[in-house]
């Protein structure tokens, strides 16, 4: 983008959702604004069955890719003309899913003559904190960042915005996961975060203590898959499962996980001197784990100011995607960009 303010289009079809978004970037900005944000979920077909259908999701990503874009674009005059690039999420991901996205970006860059950026979504969860909103300015590095969404627990450094530094993740199930599978055990529908969330609102004490894995390893690995285990125990027990004690169960497993997320992000913080936190994924819809975060930091008196996204940009969607092209990305064009379900940090 070689104008003073740009416009990029952003796709987003790695998993159940159908996203596109339209952000303006001033050359040296340091964030974005957002002009329209559209998000499709086929959602409601997977809650029946526990989990996403790979198969489903691509088909559902087919109906609603050409729509989705069309709402987006409404918030420009002339798209054509005034869009400088378009965005789109390469990896990681469902192939299926990512193809639909992919193969979109290639066909609309090919007839509008635009370049292409290819974004990692693991990125894009961090560059949402990117987006202008009305509370939050001056992210500085080095800052320490964590992804924690249905797919990914990564914790990574961000020295600036070209090195960025993995610093470890889940060696199982993802955070977001861990909620999703414990919460079929307990007989809510998918995805059972934000059900999880609710049901342990108004709870005080964690009576469970579920394992708290790796909490004392003293790397930044994470490993959540433990948890099933320890929630079904508690399901086959003689009592009753009823209302109050799924909800019990509900706040000790949160508990369980935001213990672990919170020690090794904070541990990180030190270690790198931290300028900023910055959170990004499904789970940081929480505003639990937010409160908890806010609550450490007053305990430990540390001075580093915590970013978490507008709760519309936490879980997936595409101005995340855009916003990371404008930062972090390189601009290429249609013939060099493919899906990659694999992606992950370099
Ligand atoms: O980032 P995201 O939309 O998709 C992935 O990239 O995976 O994250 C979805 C995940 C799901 O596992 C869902 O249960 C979890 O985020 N989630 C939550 C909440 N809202 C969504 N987990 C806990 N509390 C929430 N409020
Ligand atoms: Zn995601």
């Amino acid at each position: 983008m070689n104008k003073g303010a740009g416009y990029i289009l952003g796709i987003e079809t790695s998993c159940d959702e159908t996203a596109a978004a339209i952000i303006k970037a001033d050359k040296n900005a340091k964030q974005v604004t957002l002009l329209s944000n559209v998000v499709a979920t086929s959602l409601s077909l997977h809650a029946a069955t526990g989990g996403i259908i790979p198969e489903i999701a691509a088909r559902e990503q087919v109906k609603f890719i050409i729509p989705v874009i069309q709402e987006a674009l409404k918030v420009l005059k002339n798209p054509q003309e005034e869009i400088d690039a378009i965005a789109v999420t390469v990896g990681p991901g469902l192939i299926g899913s990512l193809l639909v996205g992919v193969e979109t970006a290639r066909s609309i860059a090919y007839v509008w003559n635009k370049p292409i950026i290819a974004v990692n979504h693991l990125f894009g969860h961090i560059y949402a904190n990117w987006i202008k909103s009305e509370n939050k300015t001056g992210i500085e590095f080095p800052a320490i960042a964590l992804i924690v969404s249905g797919g990914h627990t990564d914790l990574v450094l961000m020295k600036n915005h070209k090195d960025i530094l993995w610093l470890g993740g889940t060696r199982d199930d993802a955070a977001g996961e861990a909620f999703d599978k414990t919460g079929r055990l307990l007989g809510l529908a998918y995805p059972a975060g934000p059900q999880i969330e609710k049901l342990a609102t108004g709870i005080e004490k964690d009576i469970y203590h579920f394992p708290k894995p790796l909490i004392g390893s003293g790397d930044f690995d994470f490993s959540f898959s433990g948890l099933k285990t320890a929630v079904l125990r508690e399901t086959q027990k003689n009592e009753k499962l009823n209302n109050e004690r799924i909800s019990n169960i509900c706040y000790s497993l949160q508990e369980a996980i935001f213990d672990v997320l919170i020690k090794k992000t904070f541990k990180a913080a030190k270690e790198y001197n931290a300028k900023s936190i910055l959170l990004g994924g499904g789970v940081t819809a929480n505003q639990t784990l937010k409160q908890r975060f806010e609550l450490e930091i007053g305990n430990l008196k540390l001075e580093i100011p915590l970013f978490i996204p507008e709760k519309r940009l936490c879980t997936d969607n595409a101005a995340m995607i855009a916003t990371a092209a404008f930062f972090n990305q390189a601009e290429t064009d249609w013939q060099n960009i493919s899906a990659n379900p694999e992606l992950y940090f370099d």
